[in-house]
C-alpha cells in the first residue's frame, strides 16, 4: 500500500517516508504489514481453492527472520521453515507452532537437532551423515514430543530431502535442483535411505521435500517436481515409509524491475496444485498433505529501504554520475553478490520527473558496491530520500557490519502507525562482543 500524498512524498501503509527518515534516520527498512498480510492470504486462499486435500504454507524465514516477522506470519495461520539454531530459536520465541515448524540445513549440528527435536519442530533430513546423527541423538533420548509423532514409540519426526535432477533458468549461486547441489539426498541413493529408514523406527519419515531454486519465472520446472515427487512418494510407500506430506520448496520470484514479469502466487499455486493433483491421480495414491515453502515471493515485495543520499561525483569524459547513498552492501548485499537489480525512486520529489540517469552507489569502500547502475530518477541533492523497492527478500537477512556500519533499523508500518521492530545498531553494539587482551591495552586505560 504505496502511494504519493499530497506533499508529492511517497506513503507507505500511511505513513510519510520522508518524516519517518526524520524520526528514524537512515538506511531504514520499511516493512509494510498490509502487503505482507495480503501474501500470505493470497498463498492460504489460493491452496484452498487449488487443492482439494489439507495444505500447509510455511514461510521460509531464511528471506527475514525476527521476531516481528515471525509472529505477523504465524499470526496469519503460516508455518515456518527455519535452517538454523539461531533461526528456530527466534521462530519459537515468538510463539511460532512447533508442529507448523520445519527445520532445514545441510550441516545441522547435534545441538542445533537437539533444539529441533525436543521442541517439536520437524527436521528435514539432508543427507546420510544426519541420518545417522540422528539415531545417535535417538539412542542417547533425544525423541519429538509425543504430540505430534503419534507413534507407538518414541520417535523422531522426519522428511526427507531429495536432489531433484530439475533444472531451472536463475542465478547460479541460488540453483539448487540440479544433481550437482550439496543440498538433498542423490537420487540414486534413494532406495537405500528408505530402507535405512525403515530398518529405524525411531525415524518417524512423514514425507518428502524438494527445493528447485529461487527466483524462478518458469512454472514448468515446479509443475515437473510434483510427478518426480510422486513417483518418489510411491517408491518410498513401498518400503512401508508413513509419507503423508509433500514440501515443494519454494522459489517463486518476484518484480525488481519493469522488465520482470514473474507468475502470479495464484498462477503459481494452480500449477502446483493441478501438477500434484493429476501426478496422484494417474499413480492411483491419496493426496498427501502438500506443503510449500515460499520465502521472497512472500515479503520481498512488502519492504523498502530508505537511505538519505549524500556526496555526488560526475565523470565528464564518460558523461556519468555517481550519486552516494548512507548504506550499500552491508544493508543490501544483493547487487554485489547475484548482479541483482533494483529499482528506486525519491520519496521527496515523487511529482518531478525522471530526467537523470544516474548509477547509485553504497558509501562502502569497495569500488563494487553499487546499489543500482543504472538509476532513472528525478535530479537529487544532498539530504533527498532514495528509496529502494522490493527489499524484504534477503537484505536484512544477509546484512553485515562491513566496514563497522551498523545495521539500520527496520519499522512496520500499518494504517499511519510505525513500530520498530529492530533498533538501529549502536557503535556500543558494534563493540560488544569485543574483548581486548589485557597485553594489549594501553597504559592509560
Ligand atoms: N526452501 C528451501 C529449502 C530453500 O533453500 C529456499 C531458499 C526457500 C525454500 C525459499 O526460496 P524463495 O521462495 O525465497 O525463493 N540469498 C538469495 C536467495 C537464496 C535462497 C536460498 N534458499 C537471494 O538473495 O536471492
Amino acid at each position: 500500500t504505496a502511494k504519493v500524498n499530497e506533499q508529492n512524498h511517497l506513503e507507505i501503509g500511511g505513513c510519510d517516508v520522508p518524516t519517518l527518515v526524520e524520526q528514524f534516520q537512515s538506511p531504514l527498512y520499511i516493512l509494510d504489514e498490509a502487503t505482507l498480510r495480503a501474501a500470505c492470504r493470497q498463498y492460504r486462499d489460493a491452496f484452498q481453492r487449488h487443492y482439494p486435500g489439507e495444505s500447509l504454507v510455511i514461510y521460509a524465514s531464511k528471506a527475514w527472520n525476527c521476531l516481528a516477522v515471525c509472529a505477523l506470519i504465524a499470526s496469519e495461520g503460516l508455518g515456518i521453515d527455519v535452517v538454523s539454531g539461531g533461526e528456530l530459536f527466534t521462530a519459537l520465541q515468538a510463539g511460532v507452532s512447533p508442529a507448523q515448524t520445519y527445520f532445514h540445513g545441510n550441516n545441522k549440528s547435534a545441538a542445533e537437532l537437539e533444539l529441533a527435536i525436543t521442541s517439536g519442530a520437524t527436521v528435514v533430513v539432508d543427507n546420510w551423515s544426519e541420518l545417522h546423527l540422528l539415531v545417535d541423538l535417538a539412542q542417547a533420548g533425544i525423541y519429538s514430543p509425543d504430540v505430534i509423532t503419534a507413534t507407538e514409540q518414541p520417535s523422531i519426526r522426519i522428511l526427507l530431502r531429495l536432489t531433484p535432477g530439475i533444472e531451472c533458468h536463475t542465478h547460479d549461486y541460488i540453483r539448487t535442483g540440479s544433481i550437482d547441489s550439496k543440498f538433498g539426498f542423490d537420487p540414486e541413493q534413494l532406495e537405500s535411505v528408505f530402507a535405512f529408514v525403515r530398518d529405524h523406527a525411531v525415524l518417524n519419515c512423514v514425507g518428502l521435500h524438494a527445493h528447485i531454486g529461487s527466483q524462478i519465472f518458469e512454472v514448468q520446472p515446479h509443475h515437473d517436481l510434483a510427478g518426480v515427487l510422486v513417483d518418489w512418494m510411491v517408491k518410498a510407500t513401498e518400503y512401508g515409509l508413513p509419507i503423508q506430506e509433500i514440501d515443494v520448496g519454494g522459489g517463486l520470484g518476484i518484480r525488481y524491475t519493469e522488465s520482470d514479469d514473474p507468475p502470479s502466487i495464484e498462477a503459481w499455486v494452480q500449477v502446483v496444485c493441478e501438477a500434484m493433483v493429476n501426478a496422484c491421480n494417474e499413480r492411483g495414491v491419496a493426496l498427501p498433505r502438500l506443503i510449500s515453502e515460499p520465502g521472497r515471493s512472500l515479503i520481498g515485495s512488502a519492504c523498502v529501504t530508505a537511505y538519505t543520499v549524500g556526496s555526488d561525483k560526475t565523470i565528464p569524459s564518460l558523461n556519468k554520475t555517481y550519486v552516494t547513498v548512507d548504506g550499500g552492501m552491508s544493508d543490501n548485499p544483493r547487487p554485489i553478490t547475484y548482479q541483482s537489480l533494483y529499482r528506486a525512486v525519491v520519496a521527496n520529489r515523487m511529482h518531478e520527473a525522471m530526467t537523470e540517469t544516474v548509477t547509485v552507489a553504497g558509501k562502502h569502500c569497495e569500488s563494487g558496491d553499487i546499489v543500482i547502475p543504472s538509476a532513472q530518477l528525478p535530479k537529487t541533492t544532498s539530504g533527498d530520500v532514495l528509496v529502494v523497492m522490493a527489499t524484504g527478500a534477503y537484505n536484512y537477512s544477509m546484512a553485515s557490519n562491513y566496514n563497522r556500519l551498523p545495521r539500520p533499523a527496520a519499522v512496520l508500518v500499518h494504517q499511519g502507525e510505525a513500530n520498530i521492530i529492530l533498533q538501529r545498531e549502536t557503535y556500543d553494539d558494534l563493540l560488544r562482543q569485543d574483548r581486548l587482551p589485557h597485553r594489549l591495552q594501553s597504559e592509560q586505560n
